[in-house]
């Protein structure tokens, strides 16, 4: 049994997060951690919230609220959200923690020792008004390019194009509105990522298991040669950069880390806090010199957060000399859009986990997100296939099975297990069926192919149907019981089977199916065997043992519900 850690992209503090979000790193590598739970795997599972930056400071002000005070609050509500949609995290951190201080300080102070980390004078915007140096975005002016006068200085929203602040014709401070700025000299810290390019070069040509969507990435920005990156910036919210006797560097009173610097350092810092709650280790975790060499490290994000733990977080391990775990295998993910177009806060259009959980239960997201898992293109979120998928797949043919035959079940053979009858071509058909299917999910799931687990999973869910009209007990009942007897107790063999490959997808609706079913919680993980032990599975549960038919699994949904929903979050007619 392998040991697994498996992290996902840090959500920015600034608000709940959308659909997409979820479905492009917290979602599948929650589908992932439960599937590797079932195989037997040790597996920790790591998230927190990234509480620095610009945007988190922009957020508080727009909320009337101190810095710390907004992360706090917006940490808790991000924590219920997951909570809510059954991500099942060993530990939710953040990346404002004290251990993160340390840590990230840490890599600074080795990073510079090691000559990778050096102090280098720019020009920046300098706000007389406000009294300090504005970063990138709190920078607003005329584009150079196409004159929109509210350009930030980082990106023009008009046109598109990239900017330096300085760049900006007529430029103000978006926090007071003054145009009493001036172009300064000031200091920054420069992590020299060029410095490190053969070496990254090198690490990335050996790895395995990467996407081509992550590799490329990777290569293209080798290609184009890495630049040296500031990582720090003028800003009071974040972790300051501090000296060698514990003040703060001179010259650094008003700067802090670049977010980016320390966010995924917090993958480290979080798994501290966990060990430290949990009385766990979590060198073995980390430390290649203290286990965690045998440890297969899986990462999960979007494709804009490829560069950044491909290059960016690599220098940092790298770069550091000490004995790190680096990232084993990486899973990117491109965007869902809403109807093919972004989702907006502001023009309401798109769901954010708070409001979608009042919408429909968490499995209804879980199944439709991860069965049109954006792995390979985009992927458009329509209510209408939402729908689709809902109906169809959870209540027609998962739904559908388990009430047909644990009511006739109830009905017939007063909700016991039925003894008697033996396999015919029915269940050989099935039993063909299993041993092709179940290998193929347990190597799609290894593999994170979440569209085909998804697909397969349908598969064999619909095997059961296709099993339940050919092996028909209800046409038999009447005259020969024994024949009837099989057909029921291979069904009900099925249920607990559908159960338990439901539960890394649909969790709720998985250990609902496997109450009514009296399986123990004991006997739910993924111990299909050989093609032998896949016989066996049609006929595992012990004769005699009740049952009983689970309430209501799926509620379906109406065309109604569709129209209302639109009318509220936007949909195609907009
Ligand atoms: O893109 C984002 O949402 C970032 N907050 C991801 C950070 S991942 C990390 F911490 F490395
Ligand atoms: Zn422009």
């Amino acid at each position: 049994m392998a040991r697994i850690l498996i992290t996902s992209a840090l959500p920015y503090i600034n608000g709940v997060k959308h659909m997409g979000n979820l479905a492009g790193s917290m979602l599948p590598a929650d589908v992932y951690a439960r599937a590797m739970r079932l195989l037997g795997h040790e597996v920790l599972y790591i998230c927190a919230t990234d509480e620095h930056g610009t945007p988190a400071e922009l957020a508080a002000q727009a909320a009337g609220l101190e810095v710390a005070e907004y992360c706090e609050a917006m940490h808790v509500a991000q924590k219920e959200a997951g909570a809510n949609f059954k991500l099942s995290y060993d530990y939710f951190g953040r990346s404002s923690a004290p251990s993160n201080h340390a840590l990230t300080q840490h890599f600074a102070n080795v990073l510079e020792e090691k000559g990778l980390i050096e102090e280098r004078t720019s020009q920046q915007v300098y706000s007389n008004a406000d009294g300090r140096f504005l970063p990138d975005r709190y920078v607003e002016g005329t584009c150079p390019t196409c004159d929109f006068e509210k350009a930030r200085g980082d990106q023009c929203d008009n046109c598109g194009r990239l900017l330096d602040p300085v760049d900006l014709i007529n430029p103000y401070s978006a926090v007071s509105g003054s145009h009493d700025v001036e172009v300064r000299d000031t200091n920054h810290l420069y992590l020299k990522q060029s410095v490190m390019s053969d070496k990254l070069r090198a690490w990335v040509d050996a790895s395995e298991g990467w996407p081509n969507l992550a590799s490329s990435i990777a290569y293209k920005w080798l290609d184009e040669g890495l630049r040296d990156r500031a990582i720090t910036r003028d800003l009071k919210w974040g972790i300051p950069v501090i000296d060698h006797v514990g003040n703060r560097r001179e010259g650094f009173e008003e700067k802090v880390f670049y977010v980016w610097f320390d966010a995924p350092i917090e993958y480290i810092a979080a798994t501290q806090d966990w060990a430290e709650e949990t009385g766990s280790d979590w060198e073995r975790w980390w430390r290649t010199d203290k286990g965690a060499n045998d440890v297969e490290y899986v990462q999960f994000m979007g494709k804009d957060n490829v560069a950044f733990h491909t290059l960016s977080f690599p220098t940092t391990i790298l770069g550091s000399g000490e004995p790190w775990k680096l990232v084993d295998r990486l899973k990117a993910f491109n965007w869902v859009t809403w109807y093919g177009g972004k989702f907006s806060t502001s023009n309401k259009r798109g769901v954010f986990m708070d409001q979608a959980i009042d919408i429909a239960p968490s499995d209804y997201w879980r199944w439709h997100l991860m069965a049109n898992s954006p792995e390979s293109a985009d992927a458009a979120f329509t209510w209408e296939e939402f729908q689709l998928g809902v109906n169809s797949d959870l209540a027609n043919v998962l739904g559908n099975f388990v009430n047909r035959i644990t009511k006739y079940c109830a009905s017939k053979f007063d909700g016991e297990i039925p003894e008697g009858g033996e396999h015919g071509d029915a269940e050989a058909w099935l039993v063909t069926e299993l041993q092709t299917r179940i290998p193929d999910l347990v190597k799609f799931y290894e593999n994170r192919e979440f569209r085909k687990a998804m697909a397969e999973t349908r598969a064999i869910w619909a095997a059961g149907n296709e099993y339940l009209t050919q092996a028909a007990p209800w046409s038999h009942y009447k005259t020969d019981i024994d024949k009837a007897a099989v057909g029921v107790r291979v069904g009900l063999n099925l249920v607990a089977l559908f159960g338990i490959i439901a539960q890394p997808i649909i969790p709720d609706a998985a250990a609902k199916i496997l109450d009514a079913i009296n399986i123990p919680e004991g006997n739910r993980s993924w111990n299909f065997g050989d093609a032998a032990g896949i016989v066996a599975l049609i006929d595992a549960l012990p004769t005699g043992l009740p049952i009983a038919p689970p309430e209501l699994l799926f509620t379906k949904i109406e065309d109604e519900d569709v129209a209302r929903w639109s009318e509220q979050f936007g949909g195609a007619s907009e």
